[in-house]
């Protein structure tokens, strides 16, 4: 009897936990759509049928009129904003008060975590600061030569795969990008165009494992970290830090911890590990003077960013080659017209260099329409730092989620006429002005906007360029013209493999 009164104790506890905050939007009298204990409003994401995009736009699409949707995110209260006037005051204007993604008081649980993507406040403002010069035009200029080297080898593997009929483009671009950010960021030729089963290969693979388990381990991270740690759990394998560990180590070594005239992310890095501490200005509120402050620079902080930046670029950038390859595809006028582009380009330059990513509008038109149609990040995430009003009146508590639904904002036919068709057009000319702010951020917006941006526009069109100047793509037989998404990933994954014929232009 005793055993059982206690079962029910605790059942009726975890009930209540799993509903306590449930009232949390109706109190502040904001719309939200009625949410079930655990799940909240994102049954459909936490049983992984759907995408977290997926969920957040059936939402959107049930509230046409309102500038932001309370929702609860599993047990969480979170605010949808779709408003693009609202959305700018969280990404940029009032920034202060949403400087981090999320679970702010968690990063320093993972040494892998320390780093640009999931650090907030000062020691994020800090860093970013001082890493910023690395991606300057002028710093890319001088790394191009490297990306002219991962475009030969490109062409090499293009011309073995000559009149294949089933390229699975995921993978090929997947070597393309490890070996350019291998390249300019370590300094290291990681081979892994030619070598599907690779180290570097499988470092990237263990960062966005997409398995049932890493979905999961995603979902209580972000939902309740406190319960994920405290179960001893890490979201970045020992062996993924291990090995850049060992990576980073003996390049330091064989450049005798010295600057080489390489100008990579490592030249950079043995500079911080020179100076011993990184100095900034502090974050602070728009009437506050910043301070200056300083912060340690250690392995774990050199290390996290190194692994950083080969997670947060090549998966992403590979996935946009892909895409935009998979939609040139699908329609062959467009390609024409890139093609086009290539081709003028080539007659006049002869070769391939930094300006290219200047002197081809049309073919950064076609990447922007890719990534409109599927941004890497379907919803982006802030976290409440400090107690905020909208200007509705409406007061947010910290710690309160903001999700801003971009995939769902890049399909609203009220910003994008038409949005499911492919019109690179959009971004070209008078048609781009019309364009309203906030409505397009495939790379984020505001002081946390993707800062390898440059780096990745500069790595995808010089291969767009290589393989359209030699080869037309179309779709392999049976491959689908609509695309399926697979659920939990950590960025928009999708659950094809994504299938061209390469065909050799006359
Ligand atoms: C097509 C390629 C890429 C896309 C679409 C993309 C997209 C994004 C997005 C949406 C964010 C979040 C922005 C926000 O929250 O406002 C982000 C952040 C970030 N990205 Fe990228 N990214 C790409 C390539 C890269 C590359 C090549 C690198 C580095 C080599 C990189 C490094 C980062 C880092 C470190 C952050 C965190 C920045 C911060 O919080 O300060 N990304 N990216």
């Amino acid at each position: 009897m005793l055993a059982l009164i206690i079962t029910v104790i605790i059942l009726s506890l975890i009930y209540y936990l799993t509903i306590s905050k449930f009232n949390y939007w109706k109190q502040k009298q904001v719309l939200y759509p009625k949410p079930i204990p655990l799940f909240g409003n994102f049954k459909d994401y936490l049983l992984l049928r759907k995408c977290i995009f997926e969920v957040a736009d059936d939402i959107y699409q049930k509230y046409p009129n309102e500038p932001y949707v309370g929702v609860f995110y599993g047990t969480e209260p979170t605010l949808i904003v779709k408003d693009p006037d609202y959305i700018k005051l969280i990404l940029t204007k009032d920034f202060y008060y949403f400087n981090s993604r999320e679970n702010s008081g968690y990063h320093d649980k993972e040494v892998a975590l320390r780093n640009l993507f999931f650090t907030s406040g000062d020691e994020w403002k800090i860093v970013r600061q001082n890493l910023t010069p690395v991606f300057s035009s002028s710093k890319m200029k001088k790394m191009f030569h490297l990306i002219g080297i991962c475009n030969g080898e490109f062409e090499k593997t293009l011309d073995k795969k000559a009149n294949s009929t089933d390229t699975d483009l995921r993978t090929l671009m997947a070597g393309y990008t490890i070996d350019c950010i291998s390249s300019c960021m370590f300094g290291v030729n990681s081979e892994a165009m030619n070598n599907e089963v690779n180290i570097f290969r499988k470092m990237g693979e263990a960062i966005f494992d997409s398995s049932t388990l890493r979905a999961y381990k995603n979902i209580t991270r972000t939902i309740w970290p406190a319960i994920f740690y405290n179960l001893g759990q890490r979201l970045v394998v020992v062996e993924v830090m291990d090995f850049f560990q060992s990576l980073i180590e003996s390049v330091f070594k064989e450049r005798e911890y010295k600057e080489s005239n390489r100008h990579d992310l490592i030249d950079f890095m043995i500079n911080l590990k020179q100076k011993k501490y990184i100095h900034g200005e502090s974050i602070s509120k728009m009437y506050e003077q910043p301070k200056t402050i300083s912060h340690k620079v250690d392995d774990d902080l050199i290390t996290s960013q190194c692994a950083s930046f080969f997670g947060a670029g090549h998966e992403t950038s590979s996935t946009i080659l892909a895409l935009t390859l998979f939609e040139l595809a699908k329609n062959p006028e467009v390609q024409d017209k890139a093609i086009a582009e290539v081709d003028a380009y080539f007659n006049k330059n002869g070769n391939l260099f930094y300006e290219s990513v200047h002197e081809t509008p049309y073919l950064y038109a076609c990447f922007n329409e890719a990534m409109r149609l599927y941004p890497v990040l379907g919803v982006i995430t802030r976290e409440v730092m400090d107690d905020y009003t909208l200007p509705s009146g409406v007061s947010l508590h910290k710690g309160i989620r903001i999700h801003i639904p971009v995939y769902s904002i890049h399909r609203d036919p009220n910003y994008f006429p038409k949005p499911l068709c492919y019109q690179p057009e959009r971004f070209l000319g008078e048609e781009k002005q019309n364009i309203l702010p906030y409505t397009f951020m495939p790379f984020g917006d505001g002081p946390r906007i993707c800062i390898g941006m440059r780096f990745a526009m500069m790595m995808m069109t010089s291969a767009l360029m290589t393989l359209l100047r030699k080869y037309r793509v179309e779709l392999a037989e049976g491959m689908p013209r609509e695309l399926i998404y697979e659920p939990g990933g950590f960025t928009t994954q999708i659950g094809v493999k994504i299938r061209v014929k390469l065909i050799p232009r006359q």
